[in-house]
């Protein structure tokens, strides 16, 4: 049995737990493969609301196994959070399976993020604060703390050298320091409530491939976000992408099935960098207001704007997706007029590859095709075939551009709200 995958195409936040609530239903297992509480995928269950960042919101199926990898940063305190939420909303979470390889965020990392992007200045990414890159930091300079390290003898010693690294920095700049005491006392008391969880994920991944077993891996954050092939500096600090997903997880190349890019009908973007269809105008606050697009994590309002094609091909073509899920269609249709970007002009010259260079997303300046838009309440539409038009019009343009089907299309909030081919 393969792992289909699902994955972010654009600047994250494109409705990625819509898709995989769709797919999870069919799974086994969910799998979290990169990032950390940085994601927030949101979902609509019944009209009750879920809010997911670490926990992967296939738990939410009935017996569904929920698997956070190896690749995940690990903040205990938000993920016991969510399992005391999932709990007091009557959901199980006895089917939640934890990495003992998954490094752990610490507060000091969370001040070392709110440190960092102070002294950035003008220049700084807007990150979540949720302590993403000086944990993936620690990690790849080896003096990072993972979930087995909780049960280790050696784990007081470790944080004590963390904490006095860090407190250098901390005093240096004038920013309150840590006690490693007290850090340790709470993170041993997060260790024992999330003892049960805590396994070899990868051996276990792989004995339920070999049982046939079927299972969802869950993208966080999105290709242009990507820390290799995403808009650097202004990026998270992980391979969302599907190199990420494999060694997030210790799955190989050959257990991958279908790659599911998830899109919306126009994009954002949250946090600073280049964005070269941002609608910085009456538009884009018009599309923020109509598709409800403020931060599920930072509650921070979107930049909006139109489908950039040139980035969606790249996507498609870094990730090997082989089918497009857009959501928002109801969104964009609620627009007279609606502008699809199918080239950059830069220095006078057309070009239809995208590029990660600031300077040159900067320079660029979107070529436009202009399609009709007013499509009416679209929400009960089921059948590609039975939408308006203009929005078959739409799709098609998508479609022929990217050579890759769209198999699923959001026509609305609601879970049902969904178009499927
Ligand atoms: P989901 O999974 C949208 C952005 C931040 C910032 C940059 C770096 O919900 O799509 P970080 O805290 O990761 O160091 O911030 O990345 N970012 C996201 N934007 N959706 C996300 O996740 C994001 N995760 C990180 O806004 O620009
Ligand atoms: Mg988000």
């Amino acid at each position: 049995m393969k792992v289909d995958v699902v994955l972010g195409s654009f600047y994250g936040d494109e409705g990625k737990g819509k898709i995989i609530d769709y797919l999870g239903g069919k799974a086994n297992v969910a799998l979290r493969a990169t990032g950390g509480a940085n994601a927030g995928h949101s979902i609509e269950v019944d009209g009750e609301k879920f809010v997911f960042h670490l926990i992967p919101s296939g738990i939410l199926n009935k017996g569904t196994l929920a698997i956070i990898g190896n690749g995940v940063v690990l903040d205990p305190k938000v993920l016991i959070e969510e399992i005391n939420t999932l709990k007091e909303k009557g959901r199980d979470v006895s089917k939640l399976r934890i990495s003992n390889k998954a490094h752990v965020v610490f507060p000091y990392h969370l001040g070392l993020d709110k440190m960092l992007e102070d002294m950035r200045g003008n220049n700084k990414i807007g990150t979540t604060i949720r302590g993403i890159g000086p944990c993936y930091c620690d990690k790849y300079e080896r003096s990072g703390i993972r979930v087995e390290d909780l049960y280790s003898d050696k784990f007081e010693e470790l944080v004590k050298r963390n904490v006095e690294n860090k407190n250098r920095l901390f005093k240096l700049n004038g920013y309150p320091e840590y006690d490693y005491k007290e850090i340790v006392k709470e993170y041993k008391k997060y260790a024992r409530t999330i003892k049960k969880y805590v396994c070899d994920t990868t051996v276990l991944i792989h004995k339920l491939i070999k049982e046939n077993k079927k299972i969802i891996c869950e993208g966080a954050q999105a290709t242009l976000l990507d820390i290799d092939h995403g808009s650097y500096p202004y990026v998270t600090s992980s391979n969302p992408t599907i190199g990420g997903i494999l060694t997030g997880s210790g799955l190989n190349p050959h257990n991958i099935g279908e790659v599911y890019g998830v899109m919306k009908a126009y994009s954002s973007r949250v946090g600073e960098g280049p964005y070269v269809t941002e609608q910085n105008n009456e538009i884009g606050d018009m599309i923020r207001e109509l598709g409800h697009e403020y931060g599920a994590t930072t509650k921070r309002p979107r930049r909006c704007g139109y489908l950039d094609l040139v980035a969606l091909r790249y996507a498609v073509l870094i990730n090997g997706i082989t089918a497009l899920c857009m959501n928002h269609l109801d969104t964009i249709g609620k627009l007279a007029k609606i502008k699809l970007c199918v080239a950059y002009e830069r220095d006078g010259k057309i070009t239809e590859d995208f590029t990660t260079n600031e300077k040159e997303l900067l320079e660029s300046t979107p070529v436009y095709e202009e399609f009709v838009g007013n499509y009416g309440d679209i929400s009960n539409i089921r059948r590609k075939e039975d939408l308006p038009s203009q929005a078959k019009e739409y799709i098609k343009r998508i479609e022929e551009y990217i050579g890759v089907p769209i198999k699923f299309i959001g026509v609305g909030a609601g879970r049902e709200e969904i178009i499927v081919e």
